[in-house]
């Protein structure tokens, strides 16, 4: 969950109003096709997703309180459904989001030395954004690849098979805006053993 955060910090607040872009816009007369007039508030987490997606990353109060007034709810019940879910953000954060998953799997694989490596690169701690607003540093709960862990989520991409060297040099590639490579750090086929050709002849 989501804890200890509050929306009620002016200097996190947008001074624009919120407005979803139009391609959301479209997105979300789409979305609000598939369920009943009357249960149009099921489609809260699309849009919340949507509304972060288009506010940097982040939802602010006025962004939330779009969402309530797209799907005639009370602002409340949004806030209620933000602070639930981590994956949703109450703060502004960082360029790239760096979300280390600290469950077992992944933890057993080796994902605490994955996060001293963050820690120590960005000089953050969990949950801390660098002072040049290039990254943010979170440990989530299992990201659903554990059959490819460790796991690393950085934006949008997954980054697998993730080695203390592969985050290094991963963090040095995002600081010099060069491309990265999502995907198995050890280039495995999806989740095929490394030397499946192998086994099959
Ligand atoms: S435990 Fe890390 S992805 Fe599932």
């Amino acid at each position: 969950m989501n804890e200890g955060k509050s929306l009620k910090n002016g200097s996190h607040e947008l001074k624009n109003q919120f407005q979803f872009s139009d391609s959301s816009l479209e997105s979300i007369n789409k979305i609000l096709t598939f369920y009943p007039a009357d249960r149009k508030q099921s489609a809260l987490l699309p849009l919340l997703a949507l509304a972060q997606k288009d506010n940097s990353g982040w939802l602010s109060e006025s962004a939330i309180e779009c969402v309530a007034k797209k799907l005639d709810m009370a602002t409340i019940r949004v806030y209620e459904v933000a602070t639930f879910y981590t994956m949703f953000n109450l703060s502004p954060i960082g360029k790239n989001c760096i979300e280390v998953c600290g469950t077992i799997p992944c933890c057993l694989c080796g994902s605490e030395r994955i996060l001293d490596v963050c820690k120590k690169e960005l000089s953050i701690d969990i949950n801390g954004t660098t002072k040049d607003g290039q990254f943010t540093l979170k440990e989530v709960e299992c990201l659903g690849a554990c059959v490819n862990a460790p796991v690393v989520k950085i934006n949008k991409d997954y980054f697998e098979d993730i080695a203390p060297d592969h985050m290094r040099e991963i963090i040095n590639q995002l600081r010099e805006d060069k491309a990265i490579s999502p995907g198995s750090q050890l280039k495995r086929q999806g989740s095929a053993p490394l030397d499946y050709k192998k086994e099959i002849s």
